[in-house]
């Protein structure tokens, strides 16, 4: 009798444990000067049970990595970091993305070839189309204008484009050809260098992708950036539906938005401003799509 209860027990846990997820695998991935919250990744167990991973190189040089190295080689280690995990191998996984993470979830959305395609994207204060300031130096007084002239003439040396991360998606409004020719990664990801289907093809197979902007955004410049906004050649800015990147739609985000599959929203509070309750509040309805 005993015995046997015991027996129904066990095959109750297993079956439990078992069990295969309600909702698509989760992956996250930090911005720069970051690391793993585990945290935000207990958050979001807590609203979808789940599995929910973490993208870290080696935690203690995380910080480091995702400033001194290349968002190629970034992205080469966020690939190795998926295959290797049984979970997200095949795809069919939904990415949570901060900051920077962003371009990181680009790189995967655009490069890897997986078995199915990746679900959703949820991105916080991504710089979509590049950065254009530093942060702290703001084009609105005249040193914070030096600072962006003196980065625009070195941004595209290849000591930025190789040995930093921000350099790979800076973008200089006034030397578009420079960016062209020599940005190593967003010229080429946001398909403005030359055009590639495959890119495109990726992003249209997303179920949905949402866009969150914070309110008061002072670390990526112009902050529209999170919108696919960027400034013009005299740094006005234009939101994404006056940059040719959008009418043209060279990466499906028009596509993604006119068939109701993408969502732009705004956040209060600035860059990394956010709580448990905002990851709920944000995530979780696009998680469990
Ligand atoms: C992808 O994930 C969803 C949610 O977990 C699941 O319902 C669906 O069957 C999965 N698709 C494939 C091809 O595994
Ligand atoms: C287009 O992009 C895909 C994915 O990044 C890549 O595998 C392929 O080689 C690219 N094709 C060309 C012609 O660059």
């Amino acid at each position: 009798m005993l015995l046997s209860l015991w027996v129904a027990l066990i095959a109750l846990i297993h079956c439990a444990w078992g069990r295969t997820y309600q909702y698509a695998p989760i992956l996250t991935i930090h911005g720069i000067n970051d690391e793993c919250d585990p945290a935000i990744v207990d958050t979001l167990i807590d609203g979808l049970r789940t599995y929910v991973t973490c993208f870290a190189v080696e935690n203690h040089k995380d910080a480091l990595v995702s400033m001194f190295y290349s968002i190629e080689e970034q992205g080469r280690m966020l690939w190795d970091f998926i295959y290797a995990d049984e979970e997200l191998k095949d795809g069919n996984f939904s990415i949570m993305a901060v900051s920077q993470g962003s371009v990181l979830a680009k790189y995967a959305i655009n490069e890897c070839p997986f078995k199915y395609p990746i679900r959703t994207l949820v991105s916080f204060g991504g710089p979509h189309m590049g950065i254009s300031g530093v942060p702290g130096f703001h084009r609105s007084n005249i040193f914070g204008r030096f600072v962006g002239w003196v980065m625009d003439q070195m941004a595209y040396w290849d000591f930025f484009q190789y040995y930093t991360a921000p350099g790979g998606y800076w973008r200089a409004p006034n030397k578009e050809q420079d960016f062209l020719d020599y940005s190593t990664f967003l010229a080429e990801a946001n398909n403005e260098a030359y055009f590639n289907q495959t890119k495109k093809d990726n992003w249209l197979k997303l179920k949905f992708a949402r866009f969150i902007k914070w309110e008061e955004e002072d670390t990526i410049i112009p902050p529209e950036s999170a919108w696919w906004g960027m400034y013009d050649k005299n740094y006005k800015i234009l939101n994404r539906h006056q940059t040719e990147f959008y009418k043209k739609d060279l990466l499906g985000i028009r596509k993604l938005e006119e068939s109701g599959r993408a969502d732009f929203m705004e956040m209060g509070g600035r860059h990394m401003q956010f709580s448990h309750d905002n990851i709920h509040d944000y995530a979780d309805d696009i998680f469990r799509m």
